[in-house]
């Protein structure tokens, strides 16, 4: 088995959890179960950057110690986990010792190596984005761009890694490997930003102005820069466990791809002599009205409310659907609606209890075995091999919102069947001709339901095992053969009903929506 490490951002706990987050989760997860299909060894890990002068805020705020803060909020994040259905391997924390550890060895290795140095900095400092800044961050008018949130000037001695000497080395190596960056215009966008010079990166924080950090192995007067804490945490967390690094994916937003990402962590890796990951996957953002939905800009929607409402199948199935991987998406609360009603309620859910009603009704509850395949039935195995030949390449390359959509195509395509052959007319005669057709109708539209929704398990994993389950079948250890069109279900029973996507109860006197 191929080893595939895929990870996830780690979430800064200074707020609760929200869309940008779930949905991050999600992706990732669904990456990891499609893998898992694919005959991969996943391990899969998410968690919680504690660190930084956010955080520290964020606590003096509420008066109480960061470390209590951490715990409280980083439960949070961890509870949203299950309530998603995220299968990952492991959670880490950076005030963990297995992370402190590690960053404390990196840094000794490279201030021996002398890839660091002591200097006086001066500069623009982002809180909000845990950055630095540059003039040429700033709008023409010289304010900041609201992304940054408050920027403040400072002045201290610190300690610099050295990244300006791996630079002409990052930009070979990222010309080398086309594929580094998803999706690849953010490669150019790298590429383009390595056009100037870089600024070696300032990696402390004086104690007495933070104070919650790793301290320096070399100097304890100073905390180790959170992003420099934080990017580790994709090796601290599998430098125990032999074969897994470097990762196949790390799976993050835009914000975060340069200079971090995309910069600063290749660069680590290169200085410590570590392998490069295979990959970066940078996705887009959720908006509302427009603008990012964030924590700090408290425009953020609790994904646990949808879930609560509509079910986490639902939640992941719109997210998945809706977002092309790297672009923006509006969330609006009727989009999501009408997705719901219309692809899962009225046509995936309406296929399931078509099936399990007809079959209880005109066959006893038992799938039949079919008889010769006519037309109609051919139309449908030729759009299925189209559809599953399509599936794969396209989760693949990320391409999740049309692999979903063409899955949908072949449910919509098996409800017509089933109004093209209409089993309830059927049913009426008792010429033999029309039993047969009956039996290969309800064989058909059975097996063309186990079929569809084997595509959809990485996505649905919870509503595909209940469907499989009302069809009397549990599906095997190997997803490609899961993917065959045969009589498997003959002879099955079904269960009467099945109740998976359930009208939403209508809004009582809701407020006027702005
Ligand atoms: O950046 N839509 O943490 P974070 C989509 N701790 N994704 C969003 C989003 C939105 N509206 N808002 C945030 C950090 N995200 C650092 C990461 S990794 C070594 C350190 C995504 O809590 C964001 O792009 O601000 C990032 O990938 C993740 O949520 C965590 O954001
Ligand atoms: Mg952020």
């Amino acid at each position: 088995m191929r080893p595939f490490y895929l990870t996830t951002a780690i979430d800064y706990v200074n707020g609760s959890p929200h869309l940008g987050h779930a949905y991050e989760k999600v992706l990732t997860d669904v990456i990891a179960r499609f893998r898992r299909q694919q005959g991969d060894a996943v391990h899969f890990l998410t968690g919680v950057d504690e660190h930084g002068q956010k955080v520290q805020q964020s606590a003096r705020r509420r008066g109480i110690p960061p470390q209590q803060y951490a715990d409280e909020v980083s439960a949070e994040f961890r509870a949203l986990l299950p309530r998603l259905n995220i299968s990952n391997d492991d959670f880490i924390r950076t005030t963990e010792g297995r992370h402190q550890r590690v960053v404390r060895r990196v840094l000794q290795q490279l201030f021996d190596q002398g890839d660091i140095y002591q200097a006086e900095y001066r500069g623009f400092y982002s809180a909000r984005q845990e950055q630095f800044l540059q003039e040429k961050d700033r709008h023409p008018d010289g304010t900041w761009p609201e992304l940054y949130g408050e920027v403040t000037e400072i002045t201290e001695s610190n300690y610099f890694f050295k990244l300006r000497r791996h630079q002409e080395w990052l930009v070979a190596y990222l010309t080398e490997h086309e594929q580094f960056i998803f999706p690849s215009y953010r490669q150019k966008q790298v590429l383009e930003f390595l056009k100037e010079p870089l600024n070696d990166l300032c990696i402390s924080r004086p104690r007495e102005r933070l104070e919650w950090g790793i301290p320096l192995p070399f100097d304890p007067g100073y905390v180790t820069y959170v992003w420099f804490d934080a990017l580790l945490n994709y090796y601290s967390a599998v430098a125990d466990r032999p074969g897994v690094w470097p990762a196949a994916w790390h799976v993050i937003g835009k914000d975060i791809l340069v200079p971090p990402h995309a910069v600063y962590w290749p660069i680590m890796l290169h200085a410590a002599g570590l392998p490069l990951p295979g990959g970066i996957l940078a996705h887009g953002w959720w908006l509302q009205s427009g603008a990012k939905m964030s924590k700090s800009l408290g425009n953020a929607l609790n994904p646990l409310d949808l879930v609560a409402e509509f079910g986490a199948d639902a939640f992941r199935y719109f997210v998945m659907r809706e977002m092309n991987v790297g672009q923006d998406s509006e969330f609006t609360r009727e989009q999501f609606l009408v997705r719901y009603n219309s692809e899962l309620a009225n046509n995936l859910g309406n296929l399931v209890n078509r099936t399990l009603n007809m079959t209880t009704r005109f066959a006893a509850g038992t799938v039949p075995a079919a008889g010769p395949a006519a037309e109609a039935e051919q139309e449908l195995q030729t759009l299925w091999a189209k559809t599953r030949a399509e599936f794969v390449p396209l989760c693949e390359g990320f391409q999740f919102h049309t692999a979903l959509e063409r899955a949908l195509g072949f449910i919509t395509a098996t409800n017509a069947y089933i109004e093209k052959r209409a089993p309830w007319k059927l049913g009426k005669s008792a010429a033999a001709a029309d039993q047969e057709l009956l039996r290969t109708a309800l064989a058909t539209m059975a097996e063309a339901l186990r079929l569809g929704t084997t595509l959809l398990a990485a996505v649905m994993p919870a509503a595909v095992e209940k469907i499989h389950g009302v069809l009397g079948y549990a599906p095997g250890a190997v997803w490609a053969d899961e993917l065959v069109w045969d009589g498997r279900l003959a002879g099955r029973p079904v269960a009467p009903a099945l109740v998976l996507f359930p009208r939403p109860a209508p809004p009582a006197a809701a407020p006027a929506s702005p």
